[in-house]
């Protein structure tokens, strides 16, 4: 595997890559749902290019972008053994010349729920992942469910600007006892860690009240929030069941939507979601 850093090498890179190319952009400290992105874009494509880039515009100022986990030596180790070709870690005065000030707006998708709680994030995201595919310009791109809203984000800005690459999304992946994995996971004390599995089980008790026919989202939030009322050490930020696509707020459950929610553990803001129907 080949690490690169700068524009140009990438840019060299690209044409000289034979096949389809599947681009797996992350913030890096790696763990089994990165590594289940990179497995797929493996099997659905001749070359793999993963970017690990801590994104600064996409953080908030009280935000954790100066003590996000980092450790380049454990991922480089691990994207060698997933079979990635190639790993571009550039510093940031690589993606963010000086004097540059363009965004990526995505528009309605970005601005409920995680839009609202984090403003700037997803301009920060949709910006930097447009980059991201200028300079890779991968056949495929893949992002996981475990960031829904995020994902319907790209896909708006890929959409409307007519990006030529295909976006794949991919299953959350989760601990054996549902909570979903994160690098923001490595913050929680052993308490916390155990009271974290509370997003999962608010998030069945939410699909099992629709399951058994409750179709008002009041009602399915409500079940999810006294599931998180229950555990001490976490407090809820918001419980919201949301159109799959345009992450509106639902009243009245007609077809699919999405369960969604963000909790604080002790101090760490943890979000996981489920799709239902
Ligand atoms: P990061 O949080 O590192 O996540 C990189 C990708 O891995 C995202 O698409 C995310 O949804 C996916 N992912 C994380 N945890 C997962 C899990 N448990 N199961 C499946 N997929 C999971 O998301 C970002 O980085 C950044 O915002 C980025 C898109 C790289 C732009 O800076």
């Amino acid at each position: 595997m080949r690490t690169l850093t700068t524009v140009a090498e990438l840019r060299a890179w690209r044409p000289a890559a034979d096949g389809a190319v599947g681009l797996v952009p992350t913030m890096g400290s790696l763990h089994d749902g990165h590594l289940s992105l990179v497995a797929t874009a493996r099997r659905e494509n001749d070359r793999v290019a993963t970017t690990l880039f801590v994104n600064p515009t996409q953080f908030g100022s009280g935000e954790d972008f100066a003590r996000y986990p980092r450790d380049l030596e454990r991922d480089r180790a691990l994207l060698e053994a997933a079979g990635c070709d190639v790993l571009f870690a550039p510093p940031v005065e690589e993606i963010y010349r000086p004097g540059a000030e363009t965004t990526i707006d995505a528009g309605s998708v970005a601005a409920p729920l995680e839009g609202e709680r984090r403003p700037g994030h997803f301009r920060g995201v949709a910006t930097v992942v447009v980059k991201l595919l200028q300079l890779a310009t991968p056949d495929r791109a893949y992002f996981g469910e475990k960031d829904a809203q995020q994902l319907a984000v790209v896909r708006r800005v890929v959409a409307d600007l007519e990006l030529p690459v295909e976006v794949r999304g991919c299953p959350i992946v989760r601990e054996p006892d549902g909570l979903a994995l994160s690098s923001r996971n490595a913050y929680l004390t052993p308490k916390e860690r155990e009271a974290a599995s509370v997003l999962f089980r608010a998030l069945s008790a939410g699909r099992a009240a629709w399951c058994a026919g409750e179709r008002r989202a009041t009602a399915l939030q409500r079940t999810m929030e006294q599931t998180i009322a229950r555990e001490p050490l976490a407090r809820l930020d918001y419980a919201a069941v949301a159109d799959p696509l345009t992450f509106r707020p639902l009243d009245t459950v007609a077809g699919p939507c999405r369960l969604l929610l963000a909790v604080l553990v002790g101090k760490t803001r943890l979000i996981d979601n489920l799709l239902l129907g």
